[in-house]
């Protein structure tokens, strides 16, 4: 990782050399700043092809990272220019790539970036919701590899994963993401902010409880911005009937900026009949006390109808909407406010109660992935998993054992409401069944045929603990033994009944793959595998 780094930092220093870099973007109050101070709207565009976002799962993982093709970005940059684009926001990006050429002709060309740290095969899925070691690997490669830049913006710790009020438990796992994403910006990257935000969809049910979360508590582990993805101004309309005057009030005392991270409703006549009135409006005096701009949805002309330009061969063609949006990115005019006569005012939201329409604790996240916590646990097991077991097998042993002993259950647990998490919640899938093998084993008093399983578990020659892992192992297992009180307590309450979605979780208490195997069947646990392990398990999704 440090050779990447210090590589990256060399060729933006390269680059800087070549052309004036842009001037780092910078967050104070609910406003974002031009680092000489001059306050920064995003005026900005979607640019993915066959985008598919994170929290949803498309069955497909393949990706195109659209800041690695360099003839991609040189077509269609002067399209971006001539839009008045400033930032564009990308949703998957390959840490793997070279990503020298598109963002100095972004650079050039006056445009930021703001980025999505997932990528269809591994993102925080709403049904199946995990922060562990492959997604927090994910999330740090993709900020080393655009932080060297100086016009990224920051990144989005997901989109729209809790989307209803069935699926507010994902959030937890989000804000986790957001914490320790921040914290490794802050001891990698210290010499410049980046920010990390989150794109959400807008429910009416979880709108407030939601937005709240996610800026409530310490700042450390709260967003920096909040996206709105925003399709309520379809064709004509005012500012109150779209409902963007009921955000404006929504939002006016929120602590960081809120923008919109997608609009562009293309109802009732398709996308080439957008007029872009809600640009004009985005931008005028009404909302920019509250509003940093915007992202219009999107580029690139596909299936679902929402392009500005089509991609014919190697050629860019404009549809019909790109000249009303030109135009409409051509006249506003929105007022400004300098960094130094800027004093913020508005503070942190209160952490929500738990309620009908939210289950996540306010004020307890998620453990931070530590792989070398997990390399010590697994390393200990007196019983665990059979070598060429694979992870097609693992739900039916998870099933078993966390019915048979909710307590060895504990260590991996995730409860979002009563905000219990075991110590091993963070471990990928093959070290989290490790781990349940051995605590049944033990509880079994040691029992032979307690590790079996018809093979599948082995007993393993116990190592002595390397002193390295001590500490680490003893402060899990301390953790672990609260979880299962807390697993034991809460089992007889019946407490999440209230909706069909929380009484089934509650029950099972290792909600990970408990929930894969006894609710949602065989596609969700080829989906549990696809997210925990970052296999190649679109096989068995096809
Ligand atoms: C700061 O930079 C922006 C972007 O380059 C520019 O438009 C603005 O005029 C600058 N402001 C000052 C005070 O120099
Ligand atoms: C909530 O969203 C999920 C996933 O998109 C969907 O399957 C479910 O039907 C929705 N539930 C409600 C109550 O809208
Ligand atoms: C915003 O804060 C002001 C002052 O604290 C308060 O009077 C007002 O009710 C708040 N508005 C919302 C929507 O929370
Ligand atoms: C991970 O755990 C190890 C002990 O196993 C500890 O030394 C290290 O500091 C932890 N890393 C992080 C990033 O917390």
């Amino acid at each position: 990782m440090h050779f990447t780094k210090k590589a990256a930092i060399a060729s933006s220093l390269l680059l800087g050399q070549a052309s004036a870099a842009l001037q780092p973007i910078v967050m104070k109050g609910t406003k974002f700043f031009y680092s000489n101070g001059t306050q920064f709207y995003m005026n900005g565009i979607a640019y993915q092809q066959d985008s598919a976002a994170g929290g949803a799962s498309t069955g497909s993982t393949k990706y195109l990272d659209p800041l690695a093709d360099e003839k991609a970005c040189a077509r269609d940059v002067p399209f971006l220019k001539a839009l008045r684009t400033n930032t564009i926001r990308t949703y998957a990006i390959d840490p793997t790539q070279n990503h020298d050429a598109c963002m100095k002709l972004l650079d050039d060309a006056g445009i930021y970036v703001i980025s999505d740290l997932s990528e269809p095969a591994l993102s925080i899925n709403r049904d199946d919701p995990l922060w562990d070691v492959d997604l927090l690997d994910r999330y740090t490669k993709v900020v080393d590899a655009l932080a060297p830049y100086s016009n990224v913006i920051g990144f989005f710790a997901g989109n729209e994963v809790t989307n209803n009020a069935s699926n507010t438990d994902a959030s937890a796992f989000v804000k986790a993401a957001v914490r320790d994403t921040k914290a490794h910006i802050k001891k990698n990257w210290p010499e410049r902010w980046l920010g990390v935000g989150y794109a959400t969809n807008d429910d009416a049910d979880i709108r407030d409880p939601m937005a709240a979360y996610f800026n409530c508590g310490d700042q450390e582990m709260a967003i920096d911005y909040w996206g709105y993805n925003i399709y309520s101004w379809c064709g004509e309309s005012t500012f109150e009937k779209s409902g963007y005057s009921t955000q404006v009030e929504n939002f006016r005392n929120y602590s960081v900026p809120v923008f919109f991270a997608e609009y562009g409703c293309n109802v009732p006549n398709g996308a080439a009949a957008r007029i872009w009135q809600e640009t004009g409006a985005l931008y005028s005096d009404k909302m920019t006390d509250v509003f940093s701009g915007g992202i219009v949805y999107m580029y690139f002309q596909e299936e679902n109808d929402y392009g500005i330009v089509k991609i014919n061969g190697n050629a860019a063609v404009t549809q019909k909407d790109f000249a009303p949006l030109a135009t409409a990115m051509a006249s506003i005019k929105p007022s400004s406010v300098a960094m130094d006569s800027y004093t913020p005012t508005n503070q942190p939201q209160a952490c929500p109660e738990i309620q009908k329409n939210w289950k996540v604790k306010g004020d307890s996240l998620p453990p931070t992935p530590n792989k070398s916590t997990c390399d010590c646990m697994f390393n200990s097991l007196s019983c665990a998993p059979a070598s060429d077991l694979t992870a097609r097998e693992y739900p039916e042993i998870f099933g078993f054992i966390c019915g048979a002993d909710k307590k060895a259950c504990a260590g991996i647990s995730a409860d979002t409401e009563s905000g219990v998490y075991g110590a091993y919640s963070m471990c990928n899938a093959k070290q989290k069944l490790g781990y349940v093998l051995d605590a049944y084993y033990k509880n079994q008093g040691n029992a032979k045929d307690a590790c079996d399983f018809k093979g599948k578990a082995v007993l393993a020659k116990s190592a002595s603990v390397p002193d390295n892992c001590k500490s680490a192992l003893a402060s899990a297992s301390s953790v672990n033994s609260i979880a299962a009180t807390a697993t034991s307590g809460s089992g007889t309450s019946g407490g999440g009944s209230g909706s069909g979605s929380g009484s089934g979780k509650k029950d099972n208490s290792a909600a990970g793959p408990m929930r894969s195997l006894f609710t949602l069947g065989d596609v969700a646990v080829g989906l549990y595998a696809l997210v925990a392990m970052g296999v190649g398990a679109g096989v068995v999704l096809l």
